[in-house]
């Protein structure tokens, strides 16, 4: 049996890290020594810029997705040792409306995925998933163990969550997958100047408890500058905050995968399971999400510096000033 485990990175809302989150994740994790590859499942291919790689038409998990091709034979070296790309490619969009036809339409992703999990090379697979909730983000989280969900340090966080607790409740009792569950919330872009940014992971924590990394990710310019050098932060700015961030989190990461007792969501947590209805979910049908793929704004001025330096584990810092 294959001990790969596939780690779908998804939130409808568009903009809030989970490229950066997917692709910098998984660089600290090669950095310690496990095997990793990032699919990039988003037609916009921004982890397949992220990392360094040119994008090239023909070459994504499109025909693996449509029985026309083989997924392994997609597998790119980036410039990290132990981490590899499945790139993608703006066509992939298509896939979305090919997909539709397929009778197995959610299963498609899961079919093309078992070649790789036969060859049981990999110790964790990383799907970066676009910002909407149409069908190639059903197909990875169909074919996905577990979900980690970024959340942004903003306004209406707690309302993006609800709608995805919704969708995994849905693929479980509808039978698409009933084993998913969820990993973990990764808070990002935090900036430790605005009173909204700590109140937001407050109320995150509150409903979420320990399925909410300790570990959050700054907000700081140098993250938002690596993707435009094909850099992951590792390579880019590796003494930065973000840099640091990151590192934390991949460490917790391995804490939680290797302890015994995480129980993620829905195999029977500590915590209740996070219910959609304590924070007003509404039911959501897969087919009628529309994507959401405009960047988030902040109130907040875009940082030069994270005034309040966190040092790992990063716990809150208390908030200095308010604007
Ligand atoms: N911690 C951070 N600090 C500053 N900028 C960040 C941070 N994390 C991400 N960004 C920037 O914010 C933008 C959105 O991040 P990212 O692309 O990771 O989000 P996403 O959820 O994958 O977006 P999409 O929904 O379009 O796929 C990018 O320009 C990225 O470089
Ligand atoms: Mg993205």
């Amino acid at each position: 049996m294959s001990t790969t485990r596939v780690i779908a990175f998804a939130n409808q809302k568009g903009g809030v890290g989970k490229t950066t989150t997917a692709v910098n994740l998984a660089a600290y994790l090669a950095e310690r020594s496990q095997d990793m590859l990032v699919i990039d499942l988003d037609p916009q291919a921004n982890a397949t810029s992220a990392l360094g790689i040119e994008k090239q038409p023909g070459h994504s998990a499109y025909a693996a997705l449509l029985e026309e091709g083989q997924l392994p034979g997609e597998v790119i070296q980036t410039a990290i040792k132990g981490l590899d790309l499945i790139p993608s490619e703006p066509d992939l969009a298509g896939a979305e409306i090919d997909i539709a036809q397929s009778e197995h339409y959610l299963h498609c992703f899961q079919k093309a995925l078992a070649p790789l999990l036969a060859e049981d090379r990999y110790d964790y697979i990383f799907i970066d998933c676009p910002p909407s909730l149409g069908i190639l983000t059903s197909n990875a989280l169909t074919a996905a163990h577990t979900l980690i969900i970024p959340v942004q340090c903003e306004y209406l966080a707690l309302e993006g969550l609800s709608i995805m607790t919704r969708i995994i409740e849905q693929l479980r009792t509808g039978g698409a997958n009933p084993e998913l569950t969820l990993d973990g919330i990764v808070m990002t872009m935090f900036d430790g100047r605005t009173r909204l940014a700590l109140q937001v992971m407050e109320e995150v924590k509150k409903h979420f408890g320990e399925r909410v990394y300790e570990t959050f990710i700054p907000r700081t310019v140098r993250l938002s500058e690596a993707p435009s050098f094909g850099q992951p932060i590792m390579l880019y700015d590796p003494r930065g905050t973000g840099a640091q961030a990151y590192h934390a989190l991949a460490k917790e990461f391995l804490r939680r995968h290797r302890s015994a007792h995480h129980s993620p969501f829905g195999e029977g947590g500590t915590t209740d399971p996070p219910s959609p209805e304590r924070f007003g979910g509404q039911a959501t049908d897969l087919s009628r999400v529309t994507r959401d793929d405009g960047h988030q704004t902040t109130d907040a001025t875009e940082d030069e510096t994270v005034k309040a330096e966190p040092t790992p584990p990063f716990s809150p810092p208390v908030a200095e000033t308010e604007t």
